[in-house]
């Protein structure tokens, strides 16, 4: 077994992020309804909103308003938004922290062509002008800190990190969270950790490991040997809260929780997805979620045949019933 470190919680400006434990911001996944679940069950010192876009804020899109969502039960809250213009950028931050976020975090890390052929997400990590340009328009737009979230470069041999890290510092970063690949890997490869230790040595916010992160003792290596600030867990979270829980427990205890029970883990999902259905409507919360449903029965005897099954179903109750097949 790793050994257990005894974590400290960091600070984002003024924010104390405890557990140093956060909630990987997700598109389509990490919504107000999984972060209102991730809080209650797994208690994380930081949830993180999925990437909103700053040019559909400016032009009023009601879709993007609606994926603030942001309840009294989910603080500290960072909100994510993308755009390479410093002035929508800008706006949207003033936005954001008017619906209730407590900190601001830009999205430098996304690969995905529709967002970097604007010029945002992970396009900054090869144009570092326009890095410092809208951060310091964001930072000067709102008293909440400002977190960038990175990736390691845009391409192998272009370890841009460390550099940009110390020049977004002094443009008034407060903190950073590094998903340790490069961009032009997608999630293909393993997150190299290394890459964590090196920007940690660049500057003095604290820094967030991001990356491959699927147990508690993974969380644990992964400070102990990078000395990074806090973890941030993404896909390993999805459909397991718990997982959220058992590293914030093992940071600080080095103990365990027991696992959920299967029951358990059936309520959860029932809850998100009524959660969901609050917010956009049954139909749509059931097509939103039935891919994401089978994750909280994954390993349950007959979840692999029942899966088939529950993306196919249109309302609530074909879902509930489904699940409680397994019962
Ligand atoms: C479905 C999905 C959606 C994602 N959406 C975002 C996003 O909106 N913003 C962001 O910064 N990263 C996003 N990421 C990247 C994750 O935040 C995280 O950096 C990555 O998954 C690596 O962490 P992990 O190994 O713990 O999953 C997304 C990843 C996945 C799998």
């Amino acid at each position: 077994m790793e050994q257990f470190v005894s974590v400290r919680p960091y600070k984002v400006g003024s924010h104390t992020i405890s557990p140093p434990v956060v909630l990987a911001p997700m598109a389509d996944i990490t919504n107000g309804s999984f972060r209102r679940l991730v809080k209650k069950i797994g208690c994380p010192g930081l949830l993180v909103t999925e990437l909103i876009s700053t040019t559909a804020l400016h032009h009023g899109s009601k879709r993007s308003m609606e994926m603030f969502d942001i309840t009294p039960d989910q603080h500290p809250l960072a909100v994510q938004l993308f755009g390479s213009d410093a002035d929508f950028m800008a706006e949207a931050a003033r936005m954001a922290v008017g619906e209730g976020a407590d900190i601001i975090d830009i999205n430098m890390g996304c690969w995905v062509p529709k967002v970097c052929k604007t010029g945002a997400g992970a396009a900054m990590m090869r144009d570092e002008d326009t890095a410092c340009r809208v951060t310091a328009a964001v930072v000067r737009a709102v008293k909440a800190p400002v977190t960038v979230k990175m990736r390691a470069g845009w391409d192998y041999g272009h370890l841009a990190t460390a550099g940009l890290a110390a020049r977004l510092e002094q443009e008034g970063a407060a903190a950073f969270a590094l998903h340790a690949r490069y961009a032009v890997q997608g999630h293909t490869g393993n997150a190299d950790w290394r890459l964590i230790a090196g920007i940690k040595a660049a500057t003095t916010c604290p820094v967030i490991g991001n990356g491959d992160i699927h147990t508690p003792l993974d969380a644990a290596r992964m400070m102990q040997e990078t000395g990074c600030d806090g973890v941030m867990i993404g896909r390993a979270a999805i459909g397991n809260p718990w997982l959220i829980r058992d590293t914030c427990c093992y940071l600080q205890t080095g103990l365990l929780p027991d696992s959920p029970s299967l029951a358990e883990r059936i309520e959860a999902a029932m809850e998100h997805l009524c959660d969901l259905a609050g917010v956009m409507g049954e139909e749509r919360a059931v097509r939103h979620l039935r891919g994401q449903l089978p994750y909280y029965i994954k390993g349950a005897a007959g979840a692999a045949r029942l899966r088939e099954r529950i993306v196919q179903a249109w309302n609530i109750e074909q879902v509930c019933a489904l699940l409680n097949e397994l019962l």
